[in-house]
Order: C-alpha cells, then structure tokens, then sequence
C-alpha cells in the first residue's frame, strides 16, 4: 500500500466506554473504520495497565472489524501466541522492550499475522532499519506511549518521512502507522509524510460519534 491507496484508520478502542465495547463495536461502520486498534499495557513498559488476550478474544466475538493490537509490554514474545489467539491483523510491539526484533517479528509471521513493531519517540527511526525486511507494519509513535489525549510530538513528521524514504529507496511495502495526537488539524501531514495507516483516539471518540469523527476527519485530508 502506499499513499494512492486508501489510508487505513484504526480507532483506538481505550479511548471509548470501557464497560459498553461490545455494544460499541458493534456501531461502527465497516466502510468508515478499517481496524480496530487495542492498547495492550502492562504497567511495566507503560505506567497503564489495560487488556489482556482473553479480552482481545472476547471482543473478537462481537465484529468482523479486524484487530489491531498494540503490545505495550515488557517480554512481548511471551504473549505473542496468546494475542494471535484473536487472530488479529496485526501484531505489534516495541522495539524497546525485547533484545530479539527479527526473531519475534518472524514468530510473529509464522503466527499467520502481520509483523509490527513500533519504536517510541526518543528511538531513531535509523534503529529499525536493518530489520524492516521482517516487518508488514511500523508503527511510529508520535506521543510517549501509556495513555490516549496526548499531543502530537510534530518531531514524528522527520521521522515518517526518513521511514517512507527507506522503504521506497529499497523497495519494501512494509505499512507505516501512526499512533498518538492525531486529529483533524494534523492528519494531513501525517499522511503526506508517509503514513498508510492512522490511529485515532481521544480525536475519534469525541461525543462517542465515531463515525462521523472519522469521517469527518478522513475528509480533511488533502
Ligand atoms: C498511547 C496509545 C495510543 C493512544 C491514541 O499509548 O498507543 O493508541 O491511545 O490516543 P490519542 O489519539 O488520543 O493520542
Ligand atoms: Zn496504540
């Protein structure tokens, strides 16, 4: 995919009324949300703690809206089974919280799932160069991971578009997401720095109207 293709949106799920998503879910226009994006945290990694793969499972049940889930955790590859239980469109962790990338990013794929790994905003974008070939999905964070309302650190604009280059410059087609601090007034410069897909939390769920935000917010891409 690139960016003549259709731009992928993912709604972050820890955004919306925890104690009402499958009632939630289940309002949500296939043509308008793409993916559903689950923040795994374990209060190691990240100071929040969230969902576990039983949860993933159990929400599965209730859409056809692939998931999407984002593994905030320390020893990722211990988990990784567990997630692909849900069997998800992606599954994504940090660079920074496993010695191993390439190892658990083809684990990963023998999983029958995207590989995505993600790389926070103090990590350069250079560190995950050598290993992109394993990757189906980057994610570049553009807030410090933990917690949905943040703002866009626009430093992440550098870094999607040193990534995009990469990936042209050696002909991989591996997706760039996008995750944090995303709204209507800076998706269009997410996009055209190089992002396939966007996640949107805090954005998204205003007024719990997730169609129209997202609809609304896709519009203002120029
Ligand atoms: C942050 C999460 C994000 C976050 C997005 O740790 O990975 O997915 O929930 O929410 P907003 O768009 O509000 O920053
Ligand atoms: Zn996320």
């Amino acid at each position: 995919m690139n960016k003549k293709n259709k731009i992928m949106m993912s709604p972050s799920l820890i955004a919306s009324d925890l104690s009402n998503m499958a009632a939630i879910v289940k309002t949500f226009d296939p043509s308008i949300i793409d993916l559903l994006h689950l923040d795994v945290m374990d209060g190691n990694f990240v100071p929040n703690i969230t969902f576990g793969p039983d949860y993933a499972k159990a929400l599965k049940a209730h859409t056809d809206i692939p998931l999407d889930v984002h593994l905030m955790i320390e020893n990722p590859e211990k988990y990784v089974e567990d997630f692909a239980q849900s069997e998800p469109w992606c599954i994504t962790f940090h660079y920074e919280a496993t010695r191993f990338s390439a190892r658990l990013l083809q684990k990963i794929r023998d999983l029958k799932t995207r590989s995505g790994i993600s790389i926070n905003p103090s990590t350069p974008v250079e560190s995950i160069f050598d290993i992109a070939v394993y990757a189906d999905m980057i994610l570049i964070m553009s807030v410090e991971p933990g917690f949905y309302g943040q703002k866009f650190i626009p430093n992440s604009l550098n870094k999607i578009e040193k990534l995009k280059k990469f990936l042209c410059d050696n002909k991989l087609n591996t997706l760039i997401q996008v995750d944090g601090g995303i709204n209507s007034q800076n998706i269009s410069d997410v996009v055209s720095a190089g992002a396939d897909i966007v996640v949107a939390g805090g954005s998204a769920f205003v007024d719990n109207l997730v169609n129209e935000n997202v609809k609304k917010m896709m519009s203002t891409i120029t």
